[in-house]
């Protein structure tokens, strides 16, 4: 069904409902005051998808969603950017779509989030063969699939046996265990995408050299996000790192899902490793300037202007 996707994403829907300029403290029986809200596409692997979509990569996304408005408008949210949704499957004898609220600190948040469908998204919600008819297939939030969870090694083998490419972002683990048979997915992956907090917890390390070190070893590319100060990849024992353009932060929600992105857009063309860092940073500080993972990309105008005057300051990007 459908045109044949360049990358084929599995993962979770949910809506990010954004509360900025919540009090540190949260006492209990006062009626506290947020001084704005954002409700916006949310989810590491759809915030993915829509950039993606919209940097001009063609993006199919597959995932389960509850019958309910949430899952419709985070349909609606992504086809208005291009994604093919017609793998995204609505049912409707299990949970409702999930939720996550976010209140933004200065330069960290609080988030906390509803799994709802995500969690009983089985491999029986995929089409495989449709899958890996694409070039590249990816894969957000590895530990936030509860059912999935037993299938994704093999999803990643079937992929990489069809030839495709593929990448994993691991985001958080909130059981903080950092098990799940992530390791067993690792022969499987030419990209793991992780942040440094990330990195650290994958490999049971408190020094962040000797993680990537240890990590990279076990897979064919090593991408650290490092926040403010850029990103780095390993690769065939080398490092490189990149820069983070600096930018006026609104929030940093989803400015790791984007920076995947922009990497794998210009990575997908075969562009130098160097322009593919920072083409990620530049699609990352973009995402940072407006509230939420998506909000900068979808008014056209402000997305091609930011990426036009940026890269004509850094090394030569094509757009
Ligand atoms: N203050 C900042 N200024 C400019 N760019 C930033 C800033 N913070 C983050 N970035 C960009 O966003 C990228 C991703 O940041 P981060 O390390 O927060 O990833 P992450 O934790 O995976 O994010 P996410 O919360 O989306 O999962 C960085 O590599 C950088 O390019
Ligand atoms: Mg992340």
């Amino acid at each position: 069904m459908g045109r044949r996707p360049e990358v084929a994403i599995v993962g979770e829907l949910n809506v990010d409902f954004i509360l900025e300029g919540v009090p540190r403290d949260l006492p209990e029986e006062r009626e506290l005051l947020a001084s704005n809200f954002t409700m916006t596409l949310g989810s590491s692997s759809a915030i993915l998808a829509h950039n993606l979509a919209l940097l001009g990569t063609s993006v199919s996304f597959s995932s389960r969603i509850g019958p309910d408005p949430l899952g419709e408008v985070c349909c609606q949210w992504l086809q208005q950017a291009g994604v093919e949704i017609d793998h995204i499957r609505c049912v409707r004898n299990g949970s409702n779509t999930g939720v996550t609220f976010i209140l933004p600190l200065v330069t960290t948040r609080r988030s906390i989030t509803y799994p709802g469908a995500m969690f009983e998204m089985g491999i029986e919600d995929l089409d495989t063969a449709y899958l890996a008819s694409a070039q590249h297939f990816h894969l957000s939030s590895f530990f936030l699939h509860r059912t999935l969870s037993p299938h994704i090694a093999g999803l990643f083998a079937a992929m990489k046996r069809n030839g495709l490419t593929t990448s994993l972002d691991t985001n958080d683990d909130p059981q903080d265990e950092w098990d799940s048979g992530l390791k067993t997915v690792f022969p499987e992956l030419d990209i793991l995408f992780c942040n440094e907090r990330e990195l650290l917890k994958i490999a049971q390390m408190e020094n962040a050299d000797a993680a990537a070190e240890k990590v990279s070893a076990a897979v064919r590319m090593l991408i650290v996000k490092r926040g403010a100060r850029g990103a780095s990849v390993y690769s065939q024992g080398q490092r490189m790192d990149g820069p983070a353009i600096s930018v006026q932060v609104q929030d940093t929600v989803g400015a790791g899902d984007t920076f995947n992105a922009g990497f794998l857009h210009r990575w997908l063309r075969n562009a130098p490793l160097e322009e593919c860092l920072a083409f990620g940073n530049l699609a990352a500080a973009l995402s940072t300037t407006r509230p939420g993972g998506t909000e900068a990309f979808k008014d056209s105008g402000y997305r091609e202007r930011f990426l036009a005057e940026h890269s004509s300051r850094g090394p030569q990007l094509q757009l």
